[in-house]
């Protein structure tokens, strides 16, 4: 992606210039940020998702009449019987990582990798009836709100009062404060850092895109690097018995020898050891693919005369030295770096790239599409030589 060229998907601002005036700073509302758009997944479709069992969602509801329930939240699957009427008003269903399901949804997922793919989470849409929306809440990342269909009053606000209402199931500002109000049409795009205070309402029926980031926490990053750490660390560190030979008489009976908590630190210091080993459990973690993910193995082998794709719910990265696919870690180096890097980035290898692949490197090409990671690309017509 040219990160210098201005897109009309910013507002005219190029990825650069967002990133550095925007991202994690300040809003920015985005008029015919796609024009002429119309919901790509419409509501029907949207609904037979929202049936699916591998399938995330969530139906808001709002009561203001009942005074002591004005926010229920119902949880997923739902068939359509199990949604209200279209014509009840206040109500939203919400459909978690709709890009794992639609190649469409994916297609738009894509027009924002110029933040990086270990930072790019879903797309989520929903579906209001007049007047619904979730209320006056924040959301702790940064976050896309495409218009995809209908119109959306948006109000948003800077507050540093984030205190949430109680006893209630879904997060509800306790006191919502705005300053800014816009309505959105279809094509119209609002981007909001994280912790921005924000409250959308549908007028009429509307539909909402959500392209949303993830951010690692810092006990969450440890606690996964460091277990993938603990599986290795018998293998790294070897069998060796802790040996006192210079151990003297000891009075104080139940105390540790202080050569035993030494002995346990360079234990854990040579587990430590391997450079790479940080990197690599960084990889994997951030190539696990969603719990909802499963992979169709294909039948057939991989015909190395075509070129080849990721799957859709395929996540592949890579860092200076290690190829990452799917929670699983791979030492690269020279061109096959090169050529990995680029199925990685561009979702695709073509077959003469395929040809240029060492034994091992095709050889695990193979075992990819064999498992349903990679599948046969449908726009590679190079012809084999
Ligand atoms: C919605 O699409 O209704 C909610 C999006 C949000 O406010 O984060
Ligand atoms: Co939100």
């Amino acid at each position: 992606m040219n990160i210098d060229q201005p897109l009309q998907l910013l507002g005219g601002l190029s990825p650069a210039l967002f990133m550095s005036r925007h991202w994690q700073k300040k809003p920015l509302v985005i008029r015919q940020a796609i024009p002429g758009l119309m919901a790509p997944i419409d509501r029907a479709e949207l609904f037979d998702l929202a049936a699916q069992d591998d399938v995330q969602s969530r139906l808001v509801i709002q009561t203001p009449a009942d005074a002591d329930r004005p926010w229920r939240l119902k949880q997923g699957p739902f068939g359509r019987k199990a949604l209200p009427a279209l014509k009840q008003p206040g109500w939203t269903l919400l459909v978690q990582s709709v890009d794992l399901h639609d190649a469409r949804a994916r297609a738009l997922r894509d027009q924002f990798r110029f933040v990086p793919d270990a930072r790019l989470d879903d797309v989520m849409v929903s579906y209001a009836s007049d007047g619904g929306g979730v209320g006056p809440h924040f959301d702790s990342y940064d976050v896309f709100l495409l218009q995809a269909h209908g119109q959306r009053r948006w109000r948003i606000g800077r507050q540093k009062n984030l205190d949430l209402q109680p006893g209630m199931p879904l997060k509800i500002l306790a006191d919502f404060t705005p300053e800014q109000e816009f309505v959105l049409q279809a094509g119209d795009m609002l981007y909001l850092p994280p912790r921005y205070a924000h409250d959308g309402v549908a007028l009429g029926e509307c539909m909402t895109y959500s392209i949303g980031f993830r951010a690692p926490g810092a006990g969450e990053l440890a606690q996964e690097i460091l277990q993938r750490f603990a599986e290795q660390a018998r293998d790294e560190v070897g069998d060796t018995l802790y040996r006192d030979p210079k151990q003297v008489a000891q009075a104080d009976c139940a105390k540790i020898p202080a050569d035993l908590t030494r002995f346990a630190q360079e234990s854990v210091e040579k587990a430590l050891q391997d450079p790479l080993a940080l990197q690599r459990a960084l990889g994997e973690y951030l190539s696990e693919p969603k719990a909802q993910v499963w992979f169709d193995s294909s039948n057939a082998p991989l015909d190395p005369t075509q070129g080849v794709c990721l799957d859709r719910r395929t996540q592949m990265l890579y860092d200076a030295a290690h190829i990452f696919i799917n929670g699983e870690s791979f030492l690269a180096s020279g061109r096959d770096a090169t050529l990995m890097s680029q199925l990685a980035d561009q979702h695709r290898l073509s077959a003469s790239d395929i040809r240029r692949l060492s034994a091992g490197a095709l050889e695990l090409l193979a075992q990819w599409f064999e498992d349903g990671w990679l599948q046969m690309d449908q726009q590679d017509e190079s012809p084999s030589p």
